[in-house]
């Protein structure tokens, strides 16, 4: 949710953090600072708003020092504004403080440090550390002592990272992702790899209640109860730094345009870890699939494609409902964690309930050292490179695309996309090559107050894709909806010139969604087809070339990704950044 940085080295800090910032934006954006430590004295700058604008008006990258924490914030607890940006100090100068996650006991512990005498500045629960580590730190200037003492106060779920006037900077983690990057006399410690993959590629990924203490001489690390611990140094693949715009204006559209090659590069996955993973998942007694937002809707399809080509059958749940339908998850039973980030916490709290009740876990995800790529049995990986638009586009066609291979595993090759993509990857040239014609789409829509979009069968995860797309990119009201259940009750809403879009593909739902189209026509509607067969019935036609039938979700997913695109840029909206988001959410 938010990103946390800290830096010890050769390098002069603030211009480091200043970049890291930038990089780790997708994390949160309301607002930005850091601290430095020059001459014993820690400097602190922030402010509202994005990296790039803070950085412009309160000159961060000219804070002198060779040490340093920063953060972006995605606002819980406080308002957006100045005082509750990040870094928190304490009431002297001598420590300051940048938190990732939720304290949830911190209202308790306010209450006992007013009544120690401390003063609080902001309204965020993150300010505690900063209090309960001058407390603890003023009594016996031990620093490691003050992080076990404070660590074992905080309940909720946090990494943090704290500087030091002595110049150490020092960082905790329970349940948020904190990983080390080691470089020649110092370190960074990060949220995210892409914090400091310019400088580095040897991360240490650290456990729940792990601390760390650097500065340059040492890096020490232990646990809660003060016992020293070793973690491995993984090589992390500098590929994960590509995360740069290139000719495209923004980082959303050049991804939707990158899924040309990122849906092989998911379907390229190694045969041995494919048929691990599938034999862990026919062996279930109770398969179910998991995932939180886009991640979900590929888990709808998933489940579609399961029991149609592999007959197997299994429940889809989101993950935020996880913990509520509980009843036959048990030490047979097999959870399929589906996740872009492996950061997300309430996929993470699904997979840790079904871990605890004896289940086996496997996962699709985008990061592979991420948190639930590490507690599965068995992962598959996306591959499709760091994805920095909030929106999930390619990471959304990269998880369709390994699990049409697992389901291409299961029944030996019946949905032929192992064998040859090709005609997958025309049908999305052909949809990107139209780009500027459903961008005139877009601009006819500009006034348009809710959008419903139809589709059945495979489509209707599709529909309910578009519709997410729409909403958090233009901020407009969209409505995925089974075609099949518009005349029970949705049609109620269909007046002259209400959008609607119809996904109609040339399957076996066509006729009946053709049907439901003209329906809705009859009712006044303004009708937007996708399809590879044209029809009278649509006012607008956005043409996709013909699939083999169970491949059509991932072609007619990409004009619904491009038009939330240009109605973003009609609505001026910044499609990077959708306002009261972020992208990996990782509190509950
Ligand atoms: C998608 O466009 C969203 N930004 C969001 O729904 C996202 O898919 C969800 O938060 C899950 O994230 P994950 O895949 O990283 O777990």
């Amino acid at each position: 949710m938010c990103s946390i940085i800290g830096y010890t080295g050769r390098l002069y800090a603030a211009p480091i953090l200043v970049q890291s910032l930038k990089r780790m934006e997708y994390r949160g954006y309301d607002s930005v600072g850091i601290a430095t430590i020059n001459n014993g004295k820690i400097l602190i700058r922030k402010g509202i708003g994005k990296v790039a604008e803070v950085n412009e008006s309160l000159d961060l990258g000219h804070l002198p020092g060779q040490i340093g924490i920063g953060h972006t914030r995605w606002a819980t607890h406080g308002g957006v504004t100045d005082k509750n940006a990040h870094p928190h100090p304490g009431c002297t100068n001598d420590i300051a403080v940048v938190h990732n996650g939720i304290i949830e006991n911190y209202s308790e512990l306010k209450a006992e440090l007013i009544g120690l005498g401390h003063k609080f500045k902001s309204q965020t629960d993150s300010e505690v550390i900063a209090h309960l580590l001058e407390l603890h730190y003023s009594s016996h200037r031990d620093i490691r002592q003050a992080m076990i003492e404070t660590c074992k106060k905080l309940s909720g779920t946090y990494a943090f990272v704290a500087v030091f006037e002595d110049g150490t900077v020092s960082g905790a983690r329970y349940d948020e992702p904190l990983i080390i990057g080691i470089v020649d006399s110092g370190c960074f410690i990060s949220s995210d790899v892409l914090g400091f993959i310019e400088y580095t590629d040897k991360a240490i990924f650290l456990d729940n209640r792990d601390i760390v203490v650097s500065n340059r001489d040492r890096l020490e690390l232990f646990d809660f109860d003060g016992h020293s611990v070793t973690r491995p140094i993984t090589q992390v693949a500098w590929e994960l730094g590509a995360a740069e715009k290139g000719k495209y204006t923004h980082h959303t559209l050049k991804e939707i345009h990158e899924q040309i090659q990122t849906i092989i590069e998911a379907g390229n996955q190694n045969n041995e870890k494919l048929y691990s993973f599938c034999d862990i998942l026919s062996n279930a007694k109770n398969l179910y699939i998991t995932g939180s937002g886009t991640s979900y809707h590929s888990a709808l399809i998933a489940k579609h494609l399961f029991s149609r080509f592999a007959k197997i059958r299994c429940e889809t749940i989101m993950s935020s409902e996880f913990q509520y339908m509980l009843d036959a998850v048990d030490d047979k039973s097999v959870l399929i964690a589906i996740s872009q980030s492996g950061e997300t916490a309430d996929v993470l709290q699904a997979v840790k309930i079904a871990r605890q009740m004896g289940s086996k876990i496997l996962s699709v995800v985008n990061i592979p050292t991420s948190s639930v790529a590490r507690i599965s049995d068995s992962f598959l990986s996306v591959n499709c490179g760091p994805e920095i638009g909030v929106a999930a586009t390619k990471s959304f066609t990269g998880q369709l695309s390994v699990l049409y291979s697992i389901v291409d595993t299961l029944c030996n090759g019946c949905v032929g996309i192992s064998r040859d993509k090709s005609e997958i990857i025309k049908a999305i040239e052909l949809v990107l090559d139209d780009e500027i014609k459903i961008a005139e789409i877009a601009d006819t829509m500009e006034d348009t107050k809710d959008i419903y979009i139809l589709g059945r069968s495979l489509h209707y995860p599709i529909s309910l894709e578009g519709a997410l797309k729409i909403k958090e990119l233009a901020y407009i009201h969209a409505e995925g909806i089974p075609a099949g259940e518009i005349k029970h009750g949705p049609l109620a809403l269909i007046e002259k010139n209400t959008i609607v879009i119809v996904i109609n593909p040339s399957d076996a739902t066509y006729n009946s969604t053709i049907s439901s189209a003209y329906e809705i026509k009859a009712r006044g509607a303004t009708v937007i087809g996708i399809s590879d067969k044209l029809d009278e019935v649509y006012d607008h036609f956005i043409k996709i070339a013909k699939v083999s039938d169970p491949l059509f979700p991932l072609v007619e997913v990409i004009p619904l990704q491009i038009l939330a695109y240009y109605l973003a840029l009609k609505k001026k909206a910044d499609p990077d950044y959708p306002r009261n988001l972020a992208k990996s959410v990782t509190v509950r």
